[in-house]
């Protein structure tokens, strides 16, 4: 099948832009202590999780017990879920899985380390524990410092569980504009995390793992020699927000494919791709190849384009290329995913993990 035989709306991933991508951090980590284990939750598909393990991701992160139940069957050996899993049924099944695979979980309470020693003990398998801290971010996590003492503490004395260290994302700083307050802010959330590991240390406590850093900040973190993993996700296909903001070295390896349906008036058409396929959850995605066509609105079914009076004329029937503003969020709402080479289709993945969210 031909790029151009690909009925719309779709979403395609140009293979060329996603292995660069792949080679590019790659290439940026070596040498460094810091090691990729990418975030799948942006594309939720073993295949890829494989390709970037090939080339030296040391395992995947996933947000969720199902992504990590579809990454083992994917034949993936180590999966860090980086959320607090504290219902009786998802701790179940998180211990299950940790007979399939090397299994690690982030804990940010006493309590939850009381029931995944419980349930692991019980079903005599290791769950690999690290405790996240709030460098920043205010979302979950332990407030930087002492407070994580105790945690490790309890984890160390359960059974069923191993202490592997920390883990925290620095969200709140990962899509500011300009690179040099993403760089200050990236040490100021990178001391908090160091403090932590100091308290820990102090207490006699080894810290093996220390995992922080999005594809908004890899390139602060990965400096730091205490850190040993990098969770990017989005690197890898790639959005809109990030290139604007100029994260180095990766291009934009996703889009929506669509077609102009209606042309009403001269400054106004639209296309079949809406927020079914398509999200503006970190604002509109934007269209790719047409100068003077902007993508105003998304509706459920209709992207709303505006188009100036110096562009080209647009057909109906036309196919348009449109970039994602977020990749993560977009790639949930398909099935599939057509990779391309070229102008040919060359793999039709499942998105495995789509809509997993338990
Ligand atoms: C815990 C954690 N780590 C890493 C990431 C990776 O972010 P990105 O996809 O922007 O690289 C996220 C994104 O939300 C996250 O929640």
């Amino acid at each position: 099948m031909k790029k151009n035989e690909i009925d719309t709306p779709a979403l395609v991933l140009d293979l060329d832009l996603m292995e660069k991508n792949i080679r590019s951090m790659s290439e940026y980590l070596k040498g460094k202590k810091a090691k990729l284990r990418p975030h799948v939750k942006n594309h939720k598909i073993p295949s890829i999780a494989r390709l970037e393990i090939e080339a030296g991701a040391i395992g995947v992160a996933v947000a969720k017990v199902s992504e990590a139940e579809v990454m083992a069957w994917g034949g993936i050996k180590d999966i860090m879920v980086t959320n607090q899993i504290v219902t009786e049924s998802k701790i179940t099944r998180l211990v299950n899985l940790a007979k399939h695979c090397d299994l690690t979980v982030a804990v940010d309470n006493l309590e939850n380390i009381k029931q995944l020693s419980h349930a692991a003990s019980k079903k005599a398998v290791r769950l690999g524990v690290v405790i996240e801290v709030d460098v920043g971010h205010h979302r979950a996590g332990v407030d930087p410092g002492k407070d994580a003492v105790p945690l490790a503490q309890a984890t160390l004395a359960s059974r069923g569980l191993t202490f592997r260290g920390l883990m925290g994302y620095e969200g709140h700083i990962s899509l500011m504009e300009k690179f040099e307050d993403r760089k200050h802010e990236c040490m100021k959330s990178m001391q908090k995390a160091i403090q932590t590991k100091d308290s820990l240390e102090d207490a006699g406590i080894n810290v093996d793992m220390m995992s922080f850093g999005g594809t908004g900040t890899y390139n602060f973190i990965a400096d730091y020699p205490e850190v040993t993993e990098i969770q990017a996700g989005s690197y890898v296909t790639m959005d809109v927000v990030y290139r604007n903001i100029g994260v180095p070295l990766f291009e934009c390896a996703l889009s929506v494919v669509s077609t102009v349906t209606s042309h009403p008036s001269s400054n106004r058409a639209v296309v079949d791709a809406g927020l079914k396929v398509l999200t503006d959850d970190q604002g509109l995605p934007e269209l790719d190849g047409v100068d003077g066509v902007t993508l105003t609105k998304l509706s459920a079914e209709h992207g709303h384009l505006d188009i100036d009076s110096s562009s080209v004329p647009l057909k109906i029937g036309q196919r348009l290329t449109i970039l994602p503003s977020d990749t993560d969020t977009t790639i949930n709402l398909h099935d599939q995913i057509y990779g391309i080479r070229g102008d040919e289709v060359e793999v039709i993945w499942p998105v495995a993990a789509r809509g997993r969210v338990t």
